[in-house]
């Protein structure tokens, strides 16, 4: 279907193409979803809830930066006029011309004489963080846990969350699919919350578990499914089984700061792999390891890691199964993010390429799925009975009408466009955000470019201190991950992770320029001093 609705210079978002919908905002013609640009006239309208309590020259303003930020329209382009823009959002001149001001002070347009404004010309394209250096020996994890920094320090009175990786946006995820799921299973499967449960899982979900792995590439038997509360339980039990305190692990860096509580709670030493932000984990730099340091696990995300969003090419997956098999350390594999690429082949899990077991793959669905129902699972390879028995001695038997519950929402034929959707969604969050990096962090900012996921790595120019910018951020309301939890060394002070698994409308762009500002002022005075 064509949109019909004439804004007197076509369409806003630039394009005369075909539009599928047309959304009326009011008397407002707004947003369409433009066949040529869904995701980011999509994302547009995402942000329109928060835009109310904002003066209306921001309103505006911040409705046409996001066109920009999402490249609607293109560096160096010709915004529409202020008369039109005016007529079109049904403002006075005056306002109209407030919001270009603001636009004009934010950097995104420049006025040029006669001619009017113009979306301003980008700096040059931004590059990936750089690669570190292996280390040259283990350290032990001893610092304070890295959750703790940023709910304690981030416990003030934050309004823009770009902290944590649990997702919190409720919009991106089917809640009333899960609601009906859940109900149904309290009244078909009644009985079981009256009786006692003490098994690795229900037959229900460790099979359907199996199936969800076969996009993952993996033939993996139900029965030999642990079911966990969560995707770092079974983690932390499948370290439980193949170390003791105080031996070494080889772990991905950066790094999930949840891995390096879990090392620390069990007195693990650590050796940390540097990665490639697009493909992951260096092979090189681990077999280094592998010859020189007394290795008893490695633990990674080859897909879609946690903080970098990189992706390990296939040939390097079946290397890494290659590389671990004549030293006989297994490789704890974590693929709690993979249904976030839309291809099997994408997807794949380093599991698919094991032939005797040396895999111990461990997933959840609460970054997919449903994050409240937190439910985990483990296919632990030749560890299998000592995982069982660890997840039996623990107590951790799981709510089984939730797991009837989690069975039906992996089998439903919806949940692979539901992961579409999902992942249409963050990408084009990450890219909106990726170019606000760009326009207003300061010169010589380096960020990651995930293909999915919910997270940046900004890596800040050398010197900066990502723990002082934190301090500066939060005290107006502007939480990120500090670079310094994302490992065991201070080897990224200057970094800093970026989430967008919460909210992600106006304020929250705002919160991300003014966070470029602070991070700039930062940066002046570390030069000048
Ligand atoms: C790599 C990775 N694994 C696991 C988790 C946690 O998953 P779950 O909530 O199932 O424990 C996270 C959370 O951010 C993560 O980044």
């Amino acid at each position: 279907m064509a949109c019909t609705q004439s804004i007197g210079m076509g369409h806003l978002c630039g394009q005369n193409g075909p539009h599928l919908f047309c959304f009326l905002h009011g008397r407002r013609h707004l947003w369409c979803w433009c066949l040529l640009h869904n995701e980011q006239t999509m994302n547009a309208l995402a942000s329109s809830s928060t835009l109310a309590v904002q003066p209306l020259y921001v309103q505006m303003a911040v409705r046409m930066a996001g066109l920009i930020e999402s490249g609607v329209f293109q560096p160096g382009q010709r915004l529409p006029s202020v008369r039109d823009s005016a007529a079109q959002e049904g403002v006075s001149i005056s306002t109209a011309m407030q919001a270009f001001r603001w636009l004009e002070d934010k950097g995104l347009a420049q006025a040029k004489p006669k001619a009017g404004y113009f979306v301003s010309k980008l700096r040059q394209r931004i590059a990936l963080p750089m690669v570190g250096q292996p280390p040259a020996h283990s350290v032990p994890v001893e610092r304070r846990s890295r959750t703790d920094v940023i709910r304690v320090d981030g416990g003030q009175a934050i309004r823009v969350n770009l902290g944590g990786t649990c997702p919190r946006d409720s919009m991106l995820f089917d809640e009333d699919r899960v609601r009906v799921a859940v109900s149904r299973a309290t009244r078909v499967h009644r009985r079981t919350l009256v009786s006692y449960t003490n098994e690795a899982g229900t037959p229900a979900l460790q099979n359907a578990v199996a199936q969800r792995a076969l996009h993952l590439g993996c033939s993996l038997r139900g029965e030999d499914v642990v079911i966990t509360s969560s995707c770092i339980h079974a983690v932390s039990l499948c370290l439980m089984a193949v170390t003791r305190p105080g031996d070494v692990v080889a772990l991905e860096s950066p790094t999930f700061f949840g891995f390096l509580d879990l090392l620390e709670a069990l007195s693990l030493r650590v050796v940390e792999i540097p990665s490639h932000p697009r493909t992951g984990l260096s092979l090189p730099a681990l077999q280094l390891a592998l010859d020189t340091q007394p290795i008893k696990a490695v633990l990674a995300v080859p897909t879609l890691s946690n903080p970098l969003g990189a992706i390990m090419p296939l040939a390097d997956k079946k290397a890494l199964v290659r590389m671990l098999a004549p030293h006989q350390i297994p490789l704890i594999e974590d693929v709690v993010f993979n249904d976030l690429l839309a291809s099997d082949e994408r997807r794949k899990a380093v599991k698919a390429f094991d032939r005797d077991g040396s895999v111990m793959v461990c997933g959840s669905f609460s970054k997919t799925l449903a994050p409240g129902i937190r439910l985990g699972w483990v296919e632990a390879g030749r560890w299998r009975d000592q995982v069982a028995a660890l997840q039996r001695v623990q107590g951790a038997a799981t709510n089984e009408v939730l797991e009837h519950a989690l069975a039906d929402l992996l089998t439903q034929t919806a949940y692979e466009s539901q992961m579409r959707r999902l992942s249409a969604t963050m990408k084009s969050r990450l890219h909106e955000a990726r170019r606000l990096v760009s326009g207003h962090f300061p010169k010589g900012t380096r960020v990651s470019d995930p293909a999915a996921g919910y997270t940046l790595w900004v890596e800040l120019p050398a010197g900066m201190n990502s723990m002082r910018l934190f301090e500066h951020a939060a005290s107006e309301g502007i939480a990120f991950g500090p670079g310094q939890l994302f490992s065991a060394t201070d080897r990224y002070a200057h970094c800093l992770r970026l989430s967008f698994s919460g909210a992600w409308g106006d304020a929250e762009k705002e919160g991300l320029m003014r966070l470029g500002h602070l991070a700039q002022a930062l940066s002046r005075q570390a030069s000048q001093a």
